[in-house]
């Protein structure tokens, strides 16, 4: 898996680019809708092999930033799927993470007895994914795993390592394919450096 900080993908200048933008230039587009695609598609086919065919499996999105990458994900999971989300807030209006996890909605499913898949957008401080998990593990699940499109290893303590990686992302705030800066660019179709 690369991590796209070495490679040179170019400002993205085009016209819809600029408009979706709102005129705010971007530093560098960092994983494009055709890398993404392709890794969504790989991503799926790797965790249904981890599901015996037949199970079913409980896909909690952590909204909202997972909301558009699990979207594509669950299309491509050949396996019967039940999804909900679920709704944790840990960030302000900024780019710094306040340490502060409040659920603000959470999953009407029962998760005792069921492989439960949580699919999350970003793995920075790691923060939300300590607090969360424990608790998600305390309601019994058959397993719990954990899928995350982007990973930025610098978590310095994980309670659990997610077992798939989209990609292993550069240390710099990311926007776009969900991702977003004061709830701004969630709508670009490919992931950017702001
Ligand atoms: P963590 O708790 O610090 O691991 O990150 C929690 C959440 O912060 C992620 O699910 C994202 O919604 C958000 N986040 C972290 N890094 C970025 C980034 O680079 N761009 C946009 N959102 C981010
Ligand atoms: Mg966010």
């Amino acid at each position: 898996m690369s991590d796209g900080s070495e490679r040179g993908v170019g400002i993205a200048d085009g016209e819809d680019t600029r408009a979706l933008m709102g005129g705010r230039p971007l530093r560098r587009v960092v994983y494009s809708q055709e890398e993404i695609a392709a890794r969504v598609v790989t991503m799926g086919r790797e965790i249904a092999s981890a599901y015996p065919e037949g199970e079913s499996l409980l896909v909690l999105g952590l909204l909202k930033g997972s909301f558009i990458f699990m979207a594509d994900l669950v299309r491509h999971i050949p396996r019967p799927i039940q999804l909900d989300f679920l709704v944790a807030s840990s960030y302000g209006s900024g780019t710094e993470t306040s340490g502060d996890v409040r659920l603000l909605y959470d999953p009407e499913a029962v998760l005792e007895g069921r492989h439960v898949l949580l699919v999350e957008d970003i793995v920075d401080s790691g923060t939300t994914l300590n607090r969360l998990l424990p608790m998600l593990e305390r309601r019994g699940p058959t397993s719990l795993e954990m899928c995350a499109l982007l990973h930025k290893h610098i978590a310095a303590t994980l309670v659990k390592e997610p077992r798939w990686v989209g990609f292993d992302a550069p240390r710099e705030f990311l926007i776009g394919y969900g991702l977003d800066h004061s709830e701004n660019y969630r709508n670009l179709p490919f992931i950017a450096s702001l």
